[in-house]
């Protein structure tokens, strides 16, 4: 089959993509321009880092790993199962004359006999298949990226495939979104504690239909230890909405308000992004040859912001479709949160979301009586 391509350029790169098309698993070579704010995070988060070496496992046509070859100084591995897609990867690596290695193998087997100091792992669905094999080539204090794009496994609308994928209980709650990243976390950091490995999250984002997470391997006991204590469980009222995280041996039954309890878990109960990391990333990315620099400087804002709160945002319509009343400017509930002595932000989850850690009594009143 002879791909028709059309020329574009995404930060300072040349690319060859296939002609706008269908999106899905059966494209002759995968290439999404919805990404591009994904891609361009990930140019600068290269460019922070400083990886010696970069492996694209999952390459498609070479967006990422050719716009990584030239925009940094990463010397780079571009990969893809797909013949048609190592064709294109080979035409991209010409187009822009770079210097990187362009294989047509299995991301597994490619993975068993090499290491790297970044490796990114952008697949349709789920990542897991390879995650294993990525924590085991990843060298000391290196970086795994990971996408998931099976929202509705990880964010309960399909439970049994979370469990089954992620050997995690899921639930549909206000914050599902939340919810999922920290599935997609806890799984990749309970694989990591198999290795006597820990994780330090650099920066995770949820955009649209995905999920992607950048994550620092740390080897050693200690450092799995350290990541075990930021693995538990949410417990969820469904009655109240009030939300919970608890560890395996405290998980309750009842709510305080006297429903039942639900539990989702085990996931990662931590920060999700680093504040300093998160700085350096909005300095680097404010850069205007970036094509989507004003979004992610937007996005990059609110995410180093809401770290103050670990807790799952609450949806405020949600929140006041409970209590029957009105809803609020979300700005006016987190002064009056403020003024009240809690921390309250907004969330890149959602625009109806507020992080706080006041609970759901406290926001309650103020939804009802207190503002002004
Ligand atoms: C979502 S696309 C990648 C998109 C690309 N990273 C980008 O930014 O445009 C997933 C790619 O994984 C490839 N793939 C699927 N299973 C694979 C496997 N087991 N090993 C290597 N490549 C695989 C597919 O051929 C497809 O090109």
């Amino acid at each position: 089959m002879k791909l028709k391509l059309r020329e574009i350029t995404e930060g300072e790169t040349r690319l060859l993509v296939p002609e706008t098309g269908e999106l899905t698993k059966k494209s002759p070579v995968f290439f999404n321009p919805e990404m591009e704010l994904s891609r361009d995070i990930s140019v600068a988060i290269v460019k922070i880092t400083e990886p010696e070496t970069f492996c694209d496992l999952l390459s498609g046509s070479g967006a990422r790993g050719i716009r990584i070859a030239n925009e940094t100084t990463a010397k780079v591995l571009a990969n893809d199962i797909n013949p048609m897609a190592y064709d294109l990867i080979k035409r991209n690596k010409e187009l822009n004359s770079l210097d990187l290695e362009v294989t047509n193998l299995e991301g597994n087997l490619l993975l068993a006999g090499k290491r790297f100091d970044f490796i990114d792992i952008d697949p349709f669905g789920s990542p897991v298949h390879f995650i294993d094999s990525a924590l085991r080539s990843v060298n000391k204090k290196g970086i795994l990226a990971v996408t998931a794009t099976d929202t509705a496994a990880l964010c309960g609308t399909y439970p049994r495939a979370c469990l089954r994928k992620y050997d995690a209980l899921s639930l549909r709650t206000d914050y599902y979104n939340e919810l999922g990243l920290r599935i997609l976390m806890g799984y990749i950091t309970r694989s990591a504690m198999r290795y006597e490995k820990g994780i330090k999250p650099l920066f995770s984002h949820c955009t649209r239909h995905y999920f992607r997470t950048y994550l620092q391997v740390l080897g050693g006991r200690s450092h799995a230890i350290k990541s075990l204590r930021n693995i538990a469980f949410i417990q969820h009222c469904f009655s109240c909405l009030e939300r919970e995280f608890v560890t395996l041996d405290k998980l309750k039954s009842d709510c305080q308000c006297g429903a039942d309890l639900h539990t989702a878990g085990p996931l990662w109960i931590g920060k999700f992004a680093d504040s300093e990391f998160c700085r350096k990333l909005k300095g680097e990315i404010g850069q205007e040859y970036f094509g989507k620099s004003k979004e992610a400087v937007k996005l990059i804002d609110k995410i180093r912001l809401e770290q103050e709160v670990t807790k799952p945002y609450y949806n405020i319509h949600k929140v006041s479709k409970k209590m029957k009343t009105p809803s609020k400017p979300t700005n006016e509930i987190i002064e009056a949160l403020q003024k009240r002595g809690f921390n309250a932000v907004r969330t890149h989850f959602s625009d109806l979301g507020l992080r706080t850690d006041a609970d759901i009594s406290e926001i309650s009143d103020i939804i009802s009586y207190d503002i002004k």
